[in-house]
């Protein structure tokens, strides 16, 4: 059976951007592909990369797997897990590190950026986050990995580890494909619709979090930048704020850009603004009702606990193969 997985980082409240870029594409993937068995993770040893508040962490984590669900993920044919709750993600990174060369990490973009907002001290974790990525994907032999556009260069570094390693010590790991959608792989800030809309950022007016309220959803869309033309054209370098929420409008509702040009042809910012307040509105309380429903519930623990045996189930066999074929073994 082939292997669809993938994972989110609980370094805050997941954001509309999460929820367009990956999560929803998630569910959506999870209902096309019946006969593939999906694996989903909350990704918590990547978030002790950069600073963070340990509660937080903690209140994090469950929100994450609680959001999973929300979003119209289900058990029928999903594992859903922790990655921290299952130790071989650490040890096959360490494995991984030997097939893994610094000037590679190096050139991560993820990787610069962050190491450029840290003042002191970069942590190694942080340096050698995508090889961790590298072996949450490997040891599932996970086929295709759904992600958005921010992932895609950790993937193809996971896919040249993956190969390096074959070619070194024989057939050993599949090689993964990234899935990242046409529509809405890369949401921006809508501060700053030059920047991608990142849940590292919070209080941020221009990042709306899948937790907060509706009414502060909806007036950070309607206080969203724009250019002064109030003409709802799409055109991503030189009209960035409405072809932000154009996009955000296209994920949403199944419209083509062309399609909202036409609807709103004689339409002002201000009106398509207050629409698609309505629209991000309706879709984030009905996760919320969900997610209230989930949050405190034992069924989440169990879910949890069983994805947690099923994960170790195979990531111990895999290990266990990669460390036969280092020669970590006895005889
Ligand atoms: P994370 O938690 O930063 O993001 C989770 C998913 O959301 C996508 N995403 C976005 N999509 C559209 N617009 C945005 N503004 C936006 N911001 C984030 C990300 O591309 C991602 O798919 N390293 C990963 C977690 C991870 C993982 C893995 C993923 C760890 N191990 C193995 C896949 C496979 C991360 O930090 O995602």
């Amino acid at each position: 059976m082939k292997v669809v997985l993938s994972g989110v980082k609980p370094s805050g409240i997941p954001t509309l951007g999460n929820y367009i870029g990956a999560i929803r594409n998630f569910a959506r993937l999870q209902k096309e592909m019946k006969d593939h068995h999906f694996i989903f993770f909350v990704a918590d040893l990547h978030a002790i990369t950069v600073p963070h508040d340990v509660e937080e962490l903690r209140k994090n984590i469950r929100a994450v797997a609680a959001l999973y669900l929300a979003c119209g993920l289900t058990t029928e044919n999903a594992s859903f897990f922790i990655q921290s709750e299952v130790p071989e993600h650490a040890e096959m990174c360490y494995v991984l590190q030997s097939v893994c060369y610094m000037g590679e990490l190096e050139r991560m973009t993820q990787y610069k950026d962050k190491a450029r907002k840290q003042k002191s001290g970069i942590p190694v974790a942080l340096f050698n986050y995508p090889t961790l990525m590298a072996a949450d994907i490997l040891l599932y032999d996970a086929n295709y990995v759904p992600v958005g556009d921010d992932q895609k260069q950790h993937l193809e570094l996971a896919r040249n580890i993956a190969e390096r390693f074959n070619n070194r010590y024989g057939e050993t790991f599949v090689v993964p494909e990234a899935l990242i959608n046409k529509t809405g792989a890369r949401i921006m800030n809508l501060q700053e619709p030059t920047k991608k809309m990142d849940k590292s950022e919070s209080n941020n007016k221009g990042c709306i979090f899948l937790l907060e309220s509706i009414n502060s959803a909806k007036k950070k869309i309607k206080s969203a930048v724009t250019d002064s033309e109030n003409k709802i054209q799409y055109h991503k370098t030189k009209k960035p704020g409405i072809s932000n929420l154009m996009t955000i409008y296209s994920a949403l509702t199944g419209l083509s850009n062309k399609e909202i040009e036409k609807k709103y042809a004689s339409g002002s910012y201000g009106a398509f603004k207050t629409e698609l307040a309505e629209i991000v509105g309706g879709e984030i309380a009905a996760l919320q009702k969900r997610y209230n429903e989930i949050i405190n519930s034992s069924d989440l623990d169990k879910i949890l606990d069983d994805g947690r045996e099923r994960a170790r189930e195979i990531a111990s066999k895999k290990l266990k193969e990669v460390y036969k074929k280092v020669g970590l073994t006895r005889r």
